[in-house]
């Protein structure tokens, strides 16, 4: 049987507690400290997963235990060689390809310094996080009433490495993008590779609420590692697909706004019977769309460095969505805010959005 690797790491306190009860209540400059001295380590073994071909695999967890803000602010070297560890726990498994969760893929040069001091393939498994994070959003988007070719819509994180796909391909699907990040030189270099790309011209601004105002689709892939996107920044009536881990929307969203729809972005069904024994937050079943595509591409037999880098082609973003069908990997129905959303939450939102609308409406006096 084929085998994967795929490495890990705690996304906040919340998920080191789930992981280790006993660091409940603990100061998190105590957590981080424990964290960086722990080595990486094998976190769980991974059975179950069978596409609808018949074929079977079988892979591994591996932690690099760091929590985001350790991976962009230790020292690189530091960072890269307990990464590169987990890697080599991969291959001592007998794994053919690792697939970068996380942080472990937004450091440094997004995999490929850890690609070079491996033996085996790795993937950052970010072709198939685009893939769901469009499909989820244009979905999530009708479902709402909203019209894509007729909507603004937005792209948080997009001159990284998924944002910049992401804004690519929906800048085809939709009337109108803007585009935001810090840098605003690097967005005006994304908004030429757009418009080389789909001759439509995007909007560029640093500024995240200028941004938001205005958009009914907004897809949000920064690595920011903190709720970024305020409550009042949001459209009533708007889909906000958040990609990041961890995630741009901030929890008052979920409390205050229940005009708009949040979801999870690149959240996948596994097919077969996958028992990962290890929770990490989802129900039974699901995973993260770069953990599928390492499946994925283990159940092709394709071991090779797939998504690498921060230049990937709007052609492995097509190929991997079709591959994922072949197998029976599809999109897991909508999440927010770690819940499932119901057809009737959505009713209620649009019925919210709309009293909204016309409650802006009245206070600008039209
Ligand atoms: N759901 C999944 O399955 C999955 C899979 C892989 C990755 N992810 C997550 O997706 C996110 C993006 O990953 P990536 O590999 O594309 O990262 P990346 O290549 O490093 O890109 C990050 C983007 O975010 C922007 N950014 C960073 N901090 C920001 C801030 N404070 N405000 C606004 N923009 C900011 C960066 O541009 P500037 O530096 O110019 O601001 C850049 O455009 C990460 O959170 C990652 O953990 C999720």
């Amino acid at each position: 049987m084929q085998t994967f690797g795929f490495i890990t790491h705690a996304l906040d306190m919340n998920d080191v507690v789930r992981y280790e009860p006993r660091a409940a209540g603990k100061r998190i400059e105590l957590v981080s400290k424990i964290l960086e001295w722990m080595p990486a380590y094998k976190q769980s073994y991974i059975t179950g997963i069978r596409s609808q071909t018949g074929e079977e695999i079988e892979g591994y967890f591996l932690a690099c235990p760091f929590l985001p803000h350790q991976f962009t602010e230790l020292p690189r070297e530091q960072v890269y060689k307990k990464i590169i560890d987990a890697g080599k726990l991969a291959e001592s498994f007998g794994a053919k390809i690792v697939g970068l969760g996380g942080f472990t893929s937004v450091v440094g040069d997004a995999g490929e310094t850890i690609a070079e001091n491996l033996n085996i393939a790795v993937t950052s498994g970010n072709s198939y996080t685009i893939a769901t994070a469009l499909e989820g959003a244009i979905e999530a988007a009708q479902a709402m009433g909203i019209v894509p070719e007729e909507s603004s819509a937005a792209v948080i994180g997009a001159t990284g490495s998924i944002g910049r796909v992401c804004a690519q391909i929906l800048s085809q699907k939709v009337a109108s993008l803007t585009i935001t990040a810090r840098s605003l030189s690097r967005l005006k270099n994304v908004a030429e590779m757009i418009f080389q790309f789909s001759g439509k011209r995007p909007k560029v601004t640093t500024d995240l609420h200028a941004a938001l105002q205005n958009a009914d689709i907004v897809i949000s892939a920064s690595s920011a590692g903190r709720g970024i996107i305020q409550p009042h920044f949001l459209k009533p009536g708007c889909v906000v697909c958040d990609v990041a881990l961890p995630h741009d929307c901030s929890r008052e969203i979920a409390e205050i706004r229940q005009d708009v729809l949040v979801i999870e972005g690149g959240l996948v069904e596994v097919p077969g019977n996958v028992n990962f024994r290890t929770n990490f937050g989802y129900p039974q079943g699901i995973a993260l769309a770069c953990m599928a595509e390492t499946m994925i591409l283990t159940l092709e037999k394709r071991f090779e460095h797939y998504s690498l880098g921060r230049r990937i082609e709007p052609e492995k973003v097509i190929e991997i969505q079709s591959l994922a069908q072949k197998h029976g990997f599809k999109l897991a129905g909508f999440r927010s805010f770690n819940s499932q959303v119901t057809k009737e939450d959505i009713q209620r939102i649009k019925e919210n959005a709309r009293i909204s609308k016309q409650e802006q409406k009245i206070s600008i006096g039209l």
